[in-house]
């Protein structure tokens, strides 16, 4: 909802207000963003008549309130007065800015191809102008959370260049930290934490894409903030190339913070009348700590980011190919790979890289989707119909192996410079802003989407961009029309986004596809910190997480298949590793997976999500799902409690681990400590066993309050070297238990 009264503006959510003012010299004046206040109140944030010190500039001669430089703006100028970081650069020009117009307006839709937040029904316009120039700022309240945006035109007569335009800008005051989430290839979205002071504190993009090296979201907290405790800010772009944030504390005690695409060789040249729009920008603010403010990050996404047609609908356990087959199958091998798929209770198969073309390695054939009909001689009918699983197919399309006929027919397509080209994984990109190349890609992506019956796409991208600037944005913009032009037609299928894992974990993809391939890195113990950095801002629905071999390909760390299992049931579950060598304890135990997987699916998708001490929780509809996760173990290990969040303290629940399989063989010559026979530790005996028989330690059971539960309860406690014993958890390294907390009708 939108107020105005004079020349204050109120946006207000459920969860905040955001007041803003025009001041006296015709300045946007950011005067609260926080929990909820009344219009009227905004005198209380007024800032009274500035210092007008040493070196300050003042707008109007002798008045010390017009000096720009200490005020909470909403949007500023260059060279004159504020020397903080401005949002906009002409090059050659200062510019000042003025308040002409203030409105509330019908959510206004993108004019170009840049993806937008859905469900917003109003929203305030400001308009800002100058002699040949209007900046109109667009404010969308949402419940949990409001976006911003800014459309800049040329309203002179000759050309204007703008070498830098932010989505928005705001002063916040206080002391801030910043948590921000960055990494590579196989590691991505490790948190980071960064006092902001009077150095810039600056988080950016410059490989054409969002990036691994650094999400474009990020948080402000109050220093000591916790999960519980603190005011938190979170900021977000609805955008997929290069991205820029800062944030730098005046001697004010004020906070700047601005975001939008980078400025590097940014270069927009705007002709009379034309305009530059930037992409949408999510702010939201927290006033108890980082658990708040994911919540209600979590709800923005899941209401007003996701497509509405996947908006909480069930997602399919799926089988991928990718870590158990790579580039080798034929159609018999993939059919026998599905029938025991479907076995263990995958939902959706999918046919990950190596299907058409001769793309029987990373160095050729990217770029002709013709069916390889040398593995596949039925073609995807062939194998679609008789999988007896929903299909799902890969796809890379905006990038080209130059070994494949689409470059040898059209070497022009390739986004080029005047350098030698550089290869990624052997590959070159596409010229995405030329109308041809996104014709290709949608006339051939389609044509094979509508041959089969297809439920899922999974969509990659392994190459960067080398293009800088403007023209790097034009190459987004082309790969959002190309993606409009294929799946807004296809609402049913669900689109999994992926760049070599997550480099382009992203709102702006989130757009298109609800869910996006977290890692190339499936060990469990990585993807804690893989998934939990992503769950500051992004929802567990959109995370593609799967169980796969140990040891493990990249990290040959061995993991219990229990916590390969516990870690990716906080996300979209699926399955991606040989099925074929498994072992019949294996076979069981994944099967158990699945079947309870299912069973609390929603909530392990959909439920609010909490970070915790101990590990993760998921809750809804009555249901807590906590995952209590161990990396190293130490001897005589201390008592751990579950703290569960969010009960009724009157209430009472009951509270059940999952059944733990204990494999055998993992005892080695300590297996006479359990057997009754002494058993050679690397015999062919134990290895029998261990494949046919596992130790059931049952559940652990309690009825409590849910103020106890709160409080903490004291669990079993872990394996302490005094042999084995039902009473305890049984767990080295890498152990992890689910316990299940339902409430008690009495
Ligand atoms: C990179 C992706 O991240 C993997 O999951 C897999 O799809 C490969 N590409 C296939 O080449």
């Amino acid at each position: 909802m939108i107020e105005i009264q004079d020349k204050v503006f109120h946006l207000k959510g459920e969860t905040y207000s955001y007041l803003l003012c025009v001041n006296d010299f015709g300045q946007p004046e950011q005067l609260h963003f926080g929990p909820p206040v009344r219009t009227e109140d905004f005198e209380g944030f007024l800032c009274r008549p500035g210092l007008g010190w040493g070196g300050s500039l003042l707008l109007k001669s002798g008045d010390t309130a017009s000096c720009p430089d200490d005020k909470s703006l909403e949007w500023s100028g260059s060279g004159r007065g504020d020397y903080r970081e401005s949002p906009l650069e002409l090059l050659g020009s200062p510019t000042d800015l003025r308040f002409s117009s203030g409105e509330i307006v019908k959510t206004p839709p993108m004019e170009c191809s840049l993806p937008q937040s859905h469900g917003g029904e109003e929203s305030l316009k400001l308009t800002l102008s100058q002699r040949g120039l209007r900046v109109t700022l667009y404010y969308t309240p949402y419940e949990t959370a409001l976006t911003r945006r800014c459309v800049v035109e040329n309203t002179g007569d000759t050309p204007v260049t703008l070498g830098k335009c932010m989505s928005y800008l705001v002063d916040i005051p206080g002391e801030f930290c910043m948590r921000s989430f960055h990494g590579g290839w196989i590691a991505e979205a490790h948190r980071r934490d960064t006092p902001v002071g009077e150095a810039k504190v600056v988080l950016e993009s410059l490989t054409g894409a969002s990036s691994h090296r650094c999400n474009p979201g990020f948080l402000l907290y109050e220093p000591g903030a916790t999960e519980e405790a603190g005011r938190v800010f979170g900021f977000n772009l609805v955008y997929s190339g290069n991205h820029y944030a800062s944030a730098q504390r005046s001697l004010q005690g004020l906070t700047r913070v601005m975001q939008g695409i980078h400025p590097a060789n940014f270069r927009q040249v705007l002709a009379p009348g034309e305009r530059f729009e930037t992409p949408e920008a999510v702010l939201c603010c927290a006033a108890h700590g980082f658990g708040e403010l994911s919540e209600r990050m979590h709800r923005f996404v899941t209401d007003h980011i996701i497509p509405p047609c996947w908006r909480e609908r069930p997602r399919p356990v799926l089988y991928n190919s990718w870590e158990g087959c790579g580039f080798r199958f034929n159609q018999r091998s993939l059919l026998d790979l599905a029938a025991r798929a479907k076995k263990l209770g995958c939902e959706l198969f999918v046919l990950d890289d190596g299907w058409f073309g001769a793309r029987d390695n990373d160095q050729a054939g990217l770029g002709d989707y013709t069916v390889n009909r040398k593995k596949l001689p039925g073609g995807l009918e062939g194998l679609a119909g008789k999988l007896g699983l929903d299909f799902g197919l890969w796809f890379e399309p905006e990038s080209v192996n130059s070994d494949s006929d689409l470059y040898r027919a059209h070497p022009d397509w390739v986004l080029r410079d005047e350098f030698e080209p550089i290869y990624g994984r052997n590959q070159l990109h596409l010229d995405l802003s030329r109308r041809e190349v996104r014709d290709y890609i949608v006339e051939n992506v389609t044509r094979i989407l509508d041959s089969v019956p297809i439920r899922y796409v999974k969509w990659d991208m392994n190459r960067h961009s080398i293009a800088l600037g403007a023209r790097a944005h034009e190459n987004v913009l082309g790969l959002y029309q190309v993606l409009d032009r294929i799946f807004t037609p296809r609402p049913e299928i669900l689109l999994e986004s992926c760049s070599s894992g997550g480099n382009r974990f992203d709102l702006g993809m989130l757009t298109f596809s609800p869910q996006i391939w977290c890692s190339d890195d499936t060990d469990p113990i990585e993807r804690l910190s893989i998934q939990e950095g992503l769950s500051y801002l992004y929802p567990q629905s959109t995370f593609g997480a799967h169980v796969s071999a140990a040891p493990h390909a990249q990290t040959l760390r061995s993991t219990p298949l229990s916590t390969r299992g516990n870690v990716a049931f906080f996300g979209c579950l699926g399955y991606e590793l040989d099925l074929k060598p498994l072992l019949p304890v294996e076979r069981q135990e994944i099967e158990a997976q699945i079947a309870f997987y299912k069973q609390y699916r929603e909530v392990f998708q959909f439920g609010a999500f909490r970070r915790t001490p101990t590990g993760w929780q998921v809750s809804r509809g009555g249901v807590t799902l906590c995952g209590v996760f161990h990396r190293l173990v130490h001897a005589a290990p201390g008592y751990e409690r579950l703290r569960v969040w969010g009960l009724e303290p009157e209430k009472r629940y009951r509270v059940a681990s999952l059944t733990q399989c204990i494999r055998v063989g993992q005892f080695g010559s300590l297996l006479k400590h359990v057997a009754p026979v002494n058993v050679n530790p690397n015999g062919a005996l134990l290895r029998l066993a261990d494949a046919h028989y596992t130790l059931k330690v049952p559940a652990e059971e309690r009825i409590l309050s849910g103020a106890a539960l709160m409080a903490g309860m004291v669990l079993r406690p872990l394996f302490r070297g005094t042999g084995y014993e039902e009473t305890q958890r049984t767990q080295g390294d890498f152990g992890s238990d689910i316990y299940i907390v339902t409430e008690v009708c009495v």
